[in-house]
């Protein structure tokens, strides 16, 4: 089958399903929600939607525990509902893709039932490791979430892997079996008439032999021997030969830690065995490799992720863009302003949404969400953020533990989606699952609808804008002023059109700075943020789009 690579010219939309919309009344956000929003969905100018994961789940990690691959969550509505949006999304000319989480399931799995109690095939569906006995551990790795990455399984009387939350136990991808599964999977929900996969921490799914002792990294202890692992490429290029190329279908790969060079063993448009790639660069810009290891926030290092991927991508493989998804904090709160709510979001907008790539958007962000802020921290619900909380910086005072929280917690930006002004925000007419931000009076879809100036339309302008412009999609890519620590300006060309698009991170006013050979008396402003630009500065967190017809 073709790959007619589609997704170059999509925008995607990314639904958490727990927050999006209750459709049922159980307060907790589901499918008929979804379906009832489609065509706010579609209004954005998006074509596209990637679900975080909806199929059946204890919910220990949000649905990214799975007890069953071949079917959808009773909460979320079952496989009627999600026909029904499926069906829904695409008559109105947007594809779906599905996360794909193979690295590990729940424990609650049938999988992991039968394979704790050694019923074949099962046996060896997971990492098992004899008890070393005097206390110790099968080595010394971290997990992702919670302490150690071993369990003590009682049932079966030996430790099991798991590099996330100790309820997600690592399947044992050397497995052919285990290949089979998935390819099964991924056949599955690709006959139904889904469009792709966003796969979860795939580069995660092969381990280094024997499973040595880390003894380099003072944390995350045994990424370097799991994250890129030894037959990771011949894994996925089975699936793709065995399953994905039989569809036109779209594989966008989760990658934390990973450099544009080693991407493209991932994803080059000639030899990559996927198409696109979460990569986590432009995330770090106030954290070092993980929100939990804060940092103040640095325009120069979000500049150079941004425009190394552009350079080094560039006729090799396709980027994806993002500035949010459910596992980091609001961009506003971080990288923009929170009192320069719509300015600021407006220009974080302008600032990834004309790079060359494939643009997501995540639930909230075209309203401009802001981070939650609980008061209490038994309010927060996500595993990570709790085992963080109890378990670092004891010695601080609570006030500063909780404003770490605050920076760091992925709950900062899984509150409710905020649809109106009306009790909890027009979410749910049940009780929400979880909290609701407080500020959703102001900041709401109802509002910004109203509102001819709202961050929303600027939203739909600016894909809309995306869309017209052959050189958004086919364009070069260059930056200017790259040393500046205020400014992000860059340019797009293609056939003798060009783009330039202007950006503030400043609070104060800037000196306006148009590269050499951009004649702006030749050009259109096609997108702004202030009624009023000048000619001689940049007001806070201002942005402008120019520019020229060929
Ligand atoms: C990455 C997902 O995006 C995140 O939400 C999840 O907790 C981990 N992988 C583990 O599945």
């Amino acid at each position: 089958m073709e790959h007619t690579r589609w997704y170059k010219d999509a925008v995607f939309y990314q639904i958490w399903p727990r927050s999006f919309r209750d459709g049922d009344g159980d307060g907790l956000g589901d499918l008929w929600g979804v379906y009832e929003k489609l065509d706010y969905i579609r209004s954005l100018g998006v074509d596209g939607v990637w679900f975080s994961p909806l199929y059946p789940s204890p919910g220990v990690d949000c649905g990214y525990d799975i007890s069953d691959y071949m079917d959808i969550a009773p909460e979320y509505g079952g496989m009627e509902a999600f026909r029904k949006v499926l069906d829904g999304a695409h008559e109105r000319g947007m594809r779906v893709i599905m996360d794909l989480v193979v690295n590990h399931t729940s424990d609650e799995h049938e999988w992991f039932r039968k394979s704790r109690r050694r019923i074949e095939p099962y046996t060896d569906y997971y990492i098992w490791r004899p008890d070393p006995g005097k206390g110790k551990l099968p080595n010394n790795w971290d997990s992702n979430f919670e302490g150690k990455a071993w369990t003590f399984d009682q049932e079966r009387g030996e430790y099991y892997l798991h590099l996330f939350a100790v309820k997600q136990p690592d399947l044992n991808m050397d497995n052919p079996l285990v290949r089979q599964e998935v390819k099964k999977i991924l056949k599955f929900w690709l006959d139904m008439g889904v469009d792709g996969f966003r796969e979860d921490v795939i580069t995660y799914i092969s381990k280094r032999e024997g499973l040595p002792n880390d003894h380099l990294f003072p944390v995350y202890k045994g990424i370097r021997f799991y994250n890129h692992g030894p037959h990771v490429h011949e894994y996925l290029r089975e699936f793709k030969a065995e399953v994905l190329d039989h569809y036109d279908c779209m594989t966008l790969a989760e990658a934390p830690l990973v450099s544009p060079k080693r991407a493209l063993d991932y994803i080059s448009e000639e030899t990559g065995q996927m198409d696109m790639m979460i990569q986590f660069q432009c995330m770090c810009a106030d954290c070092l490799f993980s929100d939990y290891f804060h940092m103040s926030f640095s325009l120069r290092r979000l500049k150079h992720a941004f425009s190394s991927w552009q350079r080094k991508l560039e006729g090799k493989a396709w980027n994806m863009l993002y500035l949010e998804n459910h596992d980091h904090p609001r961009v506003i709160s971080r990288y923009g302003s929170e009192r320069y709510r719509v300015k600021s979001g407006k220009m974080l907008a302008a600032a990834y949404l004309f790079q060359k790539g494939t643009p997501f958007v995540y639930q909230g962000q075209e309203i401009g969400m802001t981070n939650w802020r609980p008061q209490d921290p038994e309010l927060y619900e996500d595993v990570q953020t709790r085992w963080q909380y109890a378990n670092t910086h004891l010695k601080d005072t609570p006030e500063k533990r909780l404003r770490r929280m605050w920076l760091a917690s992925r709950d900062s930006a899984r509150t409710p989606m905020q649809w109106s002004g009306e009790e909890n925000a027009g979410f749910t007419t049940g009780k929400p699952w979880f909290s609701v931000n407080e500020n959703y009076r102001e900041i709401n879809v109802a509002a910004a609808e109203e509102d001819p100036d709202s961050l929303l339309h600027f939203y739909r302008r600016a894909i809309a804008l995306r869309k017209a412009l052959p050189v958004v999609r086919h364009g070069s890519y260059r930056e200017y002023h790259a040393l500046s620590s205020r400014r992000y300006t860059y340019a797009r060309e293609w056939e003798g059109e060009r783009l330039l698009v202007l950006c503030s991170f400043s609070e104060k006013d800037i000196p306006l700075r148009i590269p050499g050979g951009f004649d702006l008396t030749k050009a259109e402003l096609v997108l702004q943020n202030y009624a009023d630009p000048d000619g001689k500065t940049l007001k806070p967190y201002e942005t402008r789009v120019y520019h020229w017809a060929k």
